[in-house]
């Protein structure tokens, strides 16, 4: 069983990773914690709880964190419509969120559990860097990281920098720089290589289960918003990647690597990926992922989440994959 603890910004890929996550049987989520990116503080930490309660996991903690990146002002994501959920009327949750600010959260849990804990980060990294900032031990308390973000070439948010590094690069460069076992870098290299299709989508109005249902609602907006950013008919569902890898490894290649995050100028929010460590005397801080394997995945993701449709679940995508 994976100790997890998933820091994000839901955001509509965030709430689908986290729901994978809860359905898994091979992770056990400790805690949720919130930090702003694609909406602020308290909308995403809203929309952490309205997934808990989607998917009946009510008993899991959320704490909430930083509201504004460590020297930015917040930029939020249009594409995920104005309430981060796009746009879409699913009911509040009256679950309370826990006193305690999620760094401090974060610091103490690791102290209690050291290198037990993996942590998914799937939004800016303000919250992780405020742990490691605060707690000289943090980083070597945990046991790994699954990170969302970044990429090797290419961005999202300008022609280099993705969106959770661009937001808050300063944070991703003291992450990045921390000393941290294991980093997994899932960036878009990776992400990209799996696209949630409309006619995959279509399926979930068949299946009709409550969650299969939110996913297609919180996915209509979310998926033309995208289209016309990458011209790609479908969505990239890049957070559920890191859940996805979590419960199966094999749906990743990984390469070692040195990153370190740009801050300023042009390049703000570029991870530069150096292979191999080579500029930095075969030293590697990262293991970068640089394909992904999408039918492998989507296995996952239907049958994790609809494990009662198991077999039609197979003909689609058998059919959907089929070359
Ligand atoms: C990342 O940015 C956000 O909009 C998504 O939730 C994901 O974490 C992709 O660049
Ligand atoms: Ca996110």
């Amino acid at each position: 069983m994976e100790r997890l603890i998933i820091d994000t910004d839901p955001g509509v890929d965030d709430a689908i990773a986290i729901l994978l996550a809860i359905y898994s049987k091979k992770i056990n989520i400790e805690a949720i914690t919130t930090v702003c990116g694609n909406c602020s503080l308290e909308q995403a930490t809203k929309n952490a709880l309205k997934t808990l309660n989607i998917g009946n996991a009510n008993h899991i903690p959320v704490y909430a964190g930083a509201n504004k990146p460590l020297r930015n002002e917040l930029v939020v994501a249009k594409v995920h419509g104005d309430d981060g959920l796009g746009n879409t009327s699913i009911p509040e949750s009256n679950k309370e969120i826990e006193k305690e600010y999620a760094p401090d959260y974060l610091v103490r849990i690791a102290k209690q559990y050291p290198k037990e804990i993996t942590l998914a980060p799937i939004g800016p990294l303000t919250n992780i860097a405020i742990a490691v900032e605060n707690d000289p031990n943090f980083a070597k308390n945990i046991k790994r990281l699954v990170i969302m973000g970044g990429a090797e070439f290419g961005g999202n948010s300008s022609p280099v920098a993705e969106f959770n590094f661009w937001e808050d690069p300063e944070a991703a460069k003291i992450v990045f720089n921390a000393g941290f076992d294991e980093i997994v870098m899932v960036g878009l290299d990776a992400t990209n290589k799996v696209v949630f299709s409309p006619k995959l989508r279509e399926y979930l109005k068949h299946i009709n289960t409550p969650i299969a249902k939110f996913i297609y609602d919180i996915t209509d907006h979310y998926m033309y918003a995208e289209q016309i950013e990458t011209k790609i008919i479908g969505c990239v569902i890049f957070d559920a990647l890191v859940t996805g890898y979590i419960i199966d490894e094999s749906i990743l290649e990984l390469k070692d690597c040195y990153v370190d995050i740009a801050t300023e100028g042009i390049c703000k929010g570029q991870s530069v990926v150096d292979n191999d460590g080579q500029y930095h005397n075969g030293k590697c801080n990262a293991r970068v992922a640089y394909n992904a394997y999408d039918k492998k995945f989507f296995d996952i993701f239907y049958n994790t989440l609809f494990e009662e449709y198991h077999k039609d679940i197979k003909l689609i995508l058998d059919t959907e994959f089929s070359n």
